[in-house]
């Protein structure tokens, strides 16, 4: 069985700064991804930037800057909001890149030669802003103008000569695809739109323009631009250094594992991109994952509605484990959901501040003051401790599978579960109590107790990597590596381990804040 796993967030358009979707598409590709490293999987994780296309060029003009200065400084934005979010991701593309312009021309040039490439007329309704063609019985009529009923976005009436994709051609053979591979578009619910959509039967798809100038042009017909999409869906081999197919990048990684993106572009993952890829004779990625909206006031976050909450300005509030931690909590991964600074605050008292953060905090401060510092070893338990401890790792092979199938809530939900479990386990052992009578069942009580947290710990580390490597490292285990066997492992705090310097975890939000 192979052991690497490859895993991307969309590439997101430089048009305007980061928002809190695109942090959202990117923490929960950053949640899988350190998923499957516990898993010792060797993990390339890919996120960057989608440079090209009419829209950027005309932000940059109406920023009076040259299309490529403009995007050097808004990727830059993107880049540094990757540490800002913590992702751990092992590369950070550019569609302005040299590795990815050879790659669309091979990608062109594979289409062409296999026939799937014609050159005609194009005339129907465009949205600029979501770069998308709509046919007639997409869009309406808004007092007098033509907007998209799906995005809400104006369109206008196109007409022009255009390469074609012999889309149509592929109607049967992807139906077949996403027969045989049930789980390549997840959410299911997603999967049954997908697919009506392609049993309605698909159109030959438009895929070059002649009308601006910021893209890459069609080898050997300059006037014409290869159509954004095709370019950007592209960027997932080109980081794979694609053409080179026998290079040991790409074989190791392609097919990828899973695309992280939103609803709002599912079509292109999971209709154009999977064609493009079978008239390029190339695998298809094993899923498209396409999750919901985050909504504010229960509209979509969006640049052109204005209703953006600033992830960094939340970040440098409330902090980013919090932020991860409530986005991936709160909002269920599959369908909309709408967030708000009270739910946040509620979250990180509750569930971090209280719960999580607490535990930690008391038993290491008890094992400090009545331990002599160093965690208890016991080979003593009684059927409460076991209990306690058998109850998380015979979930284990559950909580992998949850996170094989981005049950990313139902995985947290047990989890959180544990954490109020060993709380109240902790409570009701009472180890304050025997402490004069029964020392050794004291130390049972707080190497169980201990055991828990570095279980727990493990097991949220790729939601609050900061908090729980912390933890770790307070309990003196190394996080480098930290792996989902050290959770098996029961020898790991034999050593009578010294507790390390106690730090705040998670501050409580008062009222006013
Ligand atoms: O579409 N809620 O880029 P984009 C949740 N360049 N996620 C959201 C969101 C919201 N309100 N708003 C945005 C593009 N997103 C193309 C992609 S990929 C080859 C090319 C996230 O900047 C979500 O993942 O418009 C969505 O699919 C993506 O950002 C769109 O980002
Ligand atoms: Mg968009």
């Amino acid at each position: 069985m192979s052991k690497n796993f490859y895993i991307t967030t969309p590439i997101y358009y430089p048009s305007g700064k980061p928002h809190m979707g695109h942090a959202y598409s990117s923490i929960v590709a950053d949640i899988f991804a350190r998923f499957k490293r516990l898993q010792n999987y060797n993990v390339l994780f890919l996120t960057g930037t989608d440079e090209h296309g009419q829209k950027i060029q005309k932000e940059a003009k109406k920023n009076n800057k040259d299309p490529k200065i403009f995007c050097d400084e808004i990727s830059e934005t993107f880049r540094s909001l990757t540490k800002i979010l913590n992702l751990s991701n092992d590369d950070f593309i550019r569609t302005t890149e040299k590795r990815h312009h050879q790659s669309v021309i091979e990608i062109w040039n594979r289409l062409v030669d296999s026939g799937d490439i014609y050159l005609d007329k194009y005339s129907g309704w465009y949205s600029v802003s979501d770069e998308a063609f709509y046919d007639e019985d997409e869009v309406e009529d808004n007092s007098g103008k033509k907007i998209s009923i799906s995005s809400g976005s104006p369109v206008e009436w196109v007409e022009e000569e255009s390469y074609f994709f012999k889309l149509s051609a592929w109607t049967v053979k992807l139906l077949e695809f996403y027969k045989k591979n049930p789980n390549f578009i997840l959410p299911t619910s997603r999967k049954n739109e997908v697919v009506k959509f392609v049993e309605k039967g698909l159109k030959d798809l438009s895929i070059s323009r002649t009308f601006f100038t910021w893209g890459i042009p069609v080898p050997k017909n300059k006037k014409h631009l290869i159509y954004f999409w095709l370019d950007a869906l592209t960027n997932y081999i080109s980081a794979l250094n694609f053409p080179e197919v026998e290079n040991k990048k790409y074989k190791d990684f392609w097919p990828a594992d899973i695309h992280i993106i939103g609803k709002d572009i599912l079509r292109f993952h999971a209709v154009f991109w999977p064609a493009f890829l079978l008239a390029a004779k190339l695998p298809l990625p094993k899923r498209v994952f396409g999750h919901g909206w985050i909504l504010s006031d229960d509209k979509k976050m969006s640049k052109s509605l204005g209703n953006i909450l600033d992830p960094i300005e939340i970040i440098e509030k409330y902090g980013i484990d919090q932020l991860r931690y409530y986005l991936v909590k709160e909002v269920s991964l599959g369908n909309d959901g709408s967030i708000s600074l009270d739910n946040l605050k509620n979250c990180i008292n509750n569930d971090l501040a209280n719960n999580y953060g607490n535990l930690c905090q008391r038993v290491f401060s008890f094992i400090k003051k009545n331990c002599n510092n160093r965690i208890p070893f016991s080979s003593k338990l009684n059927d409460s401790d076991k209990k306690l401890l058998n109850d998380l790792k015979n979930s284990l092979p559950n909580l992998i599978s949850l996170m094989n199938t981005q049950e990313l809530n139902e995985y947290i939900k047990t989890v959180v579960g544990f954490s109020f479990d060993a709380n109240k386990y902790f409570n009701d052992s009472e180890p304050w109590a025997v402490k004069k009578n029964d020392p050794e069942r004291m130390n049972a009580i707080l190497f169980t107790i201990v055991e828990q947290i570095k279980n727990i710990s493990i097991l949220l580390n790729p939601i609050i990597t900061n908090a729980t490597n912390k933890v770790l490292s307070m309990i003196n285990i190394t996080t480098e590596n930290i792996s989902i066997d050290k959770i098996k492992d029961n020898n790991i705090l034999n050593n009578k381990k010294e507790i390390g310097n106690i730090e705040i975890l998670f501050t409580k939000i008062e009222d006013d804040n």
